[in-house]
Order: structure tokens, then sequence, then C-alpha cells
């Protein structure tokens, strides 16, 4: 049994689907059932569950709200997934938990390895760091996948923010200095399941354990990033607005967000021979569903 927080989310929702599609036996759990400021709700799900296996993609997400909802944002990603990785810890079975690219300050000038040292810019990237920390300290059999500007046709996220500003502006302004990889979370479900799979066929293994970089392959930045959604858009018929080019300084946020964000994929490869898809070869797909009458939002 697997047992998959965040049902709601872009990932959750991605992996239940997948399980679904799998005939997979699994439980996928979400608000108000499934609530990290609910201690008594995380028990219950896994007492319910008796799962061999926990994914947790439940997070707080909100990078900017949680400069100013300091408490949610610490339960979403520190406090509550450190009770369900002591929760697995004492069942003796593997917790697969999702962290962020923002745990670095984006200074590095190059693609960061998961040895390199965090320097989080803001609260979500403290709180998501503070809960890798604490879980790893907590759980044998942890694997902790960092991902990155995830996107999908389920949810809240650029890719569809883009889409919906496009119908509404003739001129879209985007922030061409922060580098990074789009992530679909399709991609992510896919290179999470093949690693329970992995860990299906050889039991445990020490080397499983520990932080995995797990972003799309390639890089871009949010302009580049705009300018393909709408260049596939383009394609689906879809009438594409002009993506001016602007700096960061431009598009204030409270939040700093790192300017180079690109992480290095190559230790999940070698240790779970998983590679994650080209983020532009990932992006059509998406686009054309969210394209899709029952997509728009
Ligand atoms: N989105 C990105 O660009 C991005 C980038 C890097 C890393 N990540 C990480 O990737 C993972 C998956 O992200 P995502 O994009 O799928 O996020 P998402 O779409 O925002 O979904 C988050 C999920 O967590 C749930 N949640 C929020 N607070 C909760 C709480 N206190 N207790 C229980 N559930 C709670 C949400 O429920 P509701 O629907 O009820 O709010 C939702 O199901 C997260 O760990 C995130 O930090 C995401």
């Amino acid at each position: 049994m697997i047992l998959v927080t965040g049902a709601s989310g872009q990932l959750g929702h991605a992996l239940a689907k997948r399980l679904a599609a799998r005939g997979a036996t699994f439980t996928a759990v979400q608000r108000p059932d499934f609530d990290f400021e609910k201690a008594e709700t995380v028990a219950s799900c896994f007492e319910n569950a008796k799962p061999s296996l926990v994914i947790n993609a439940a997070a707080y997400t909100a990078v900017d709200k949680a400069e100013t909802d300091q408490e949610a944002a610490k339960a979403g990603n520190h406090t509550g997934p450190l009770a369900l990785a002591k929760l697995c810890e004492a069942a003796d079975i593997p917790f697969i938990h999702v962290s962020t690219d923002y745990v670095f300050d984006g200074d590095k000038g190059a693609p960061y390895l998961e040895s390199d040292p965090t320097s989080p810019t803001g609260v979500y990237g403290a709180t998501k760091r503070d809960g890798e920390e604490a879980i790893l300290a907590t759980n044998a059999k942890a694997i902790i996948l960092r991902t990155a500007w995830v996107y999908s046709a389920h949810g809240k996220n650029f890719a569809r923010t883009m889409i919906n500003a496009g119908r509404k502006m003739p001129i879209l302004r985007v922030v061409a200095d922060q580098r990074g990889t789009p992530t679909a979370a399709g991609d992510l479900a896919d290179a999470i399941l093949a690693i329970a799979d992995k860990i299906s066929a050889t039991g445990w293994r020490p080397e499983y354990r520990g932080i995995f970089h797990a972003t799309g392959g390639g890089e871009t930045t949010w302009h580049g990033f705009a300018t393909a959604i709408f260049e596939d858009a383009a394609k689906q018929g879809y009438q594409p607005p002009e993506v001016q080019p602007i700096a960061t300084a431009d598009w204030p946020t409270p939040t700093r967000r790192p300017p180079d964000s690109r992480l290095d994929g190559g230790k999940l490869t070698k240790v779970f021979g998983v590679t994650m898809p080209a983020w532009r070869q990932s992006l059509h797909d998406v686009v054309k569903d969210l394209l899709k009458p029952e997509n728009t939002a």
C-alpha cells in the first residue's frame, strides 16, 4: 500500500493518476482529511492506510505569502513532514519527500550538487531546508527529491498563469535574468514511481538514502519558458501575446528569487538509473492539456 499525500496538488494529482492507471494499491489523501496543521489527521491517515511506502507531495508552496504566514509554512514544510517521517521510521518503511531549488540562494553560477551548502533567501526555502534536515536526522529510509518550477495542466502554476494572462493582454513582461529548469509534474511523478519500483525490486539499499536533484533536463529563464509556452500554444490555434524580457529588478517580489537555481541531476541517474526528460520536450503535451476547455480556469 502506497500512501500519497497532497492529492489535490500538482504532483499529488499526477501521482494518483499514474498509480490508478497502473492498478496499484494506494491511498491518496488531502485536506481536510490530511492536514499538517492538525497532527491527529496525519496519524489517522497513516494508521488507516498502513502503508509500505509514503510519498509526501503535500507542502506549503505559497512562496511570497510564507513571509507573513510563517507558522503555516513551518507546519506544511518542516514540522508536519517531520511527524510523517517519524511514523515511517517507526514502521521501518521508506519515505519519499519533495523539496525545492529555493533552498539555494542561486549565486553559485553553475548547477547545484546535492552536497552544496544551502542558503535559502526566504521563509519558504528556509522551512523546506529545515524539513530536509529534520527528516534526514530522523528517518533511516528517507529519499528527498529537490525539484523546481513545477507545472502541469492541473492546479496553479506559471504555465497556466501565462496562458490565462495571454488571453487578456497583448503584451506580457516576463523576467529574463533568472535561470532554472521547468519540471512537468507528470515527469516528476514518473521519476518517483521509478524510484519506488527500484526499491521494490532491490529492497532498501543504503545508497538510496539522502537528497537527489530531480528537475527537467536543460535550462531556461522565465522569459524563455513563457516564450516556449506560447510557441506550443500557437500550434494549437492560440493567439499568442508579445513576450517582453524584463529584469528581476523590474518585477519586485516579497521573497528574493535565486538568480540561477539549476540543479545537477547526475546523482539521480547514477543511483536510481532515472534521467528526467528535457523540459522543452515535456512542455508540448502539458500546453495541449492546458488549452482543453475542461482545464481552463
Ligand atoms: N510548484 C513548484 O513550482 C515547486 C517548485 C519546487 C519544489 N516544489 C515542491 O514540490 C512539491 C509538490 O508541489 P506542487 O507544485 O504539487 O504543490 P501544490 O500544487 O501547491 O500542492 C500542494 C499540496 O499540498 C497541500 N497542502 C498545503 N498545505 C498543507 C497542509 N498544511 N497540510 C496538508 N496538505 C497541505 C495542498 O492542499 P490544498 O489543495 O488544500 O491547498 C496541495 O494538495 C512540494 O513539496 C513543493 O514544495 C514545487
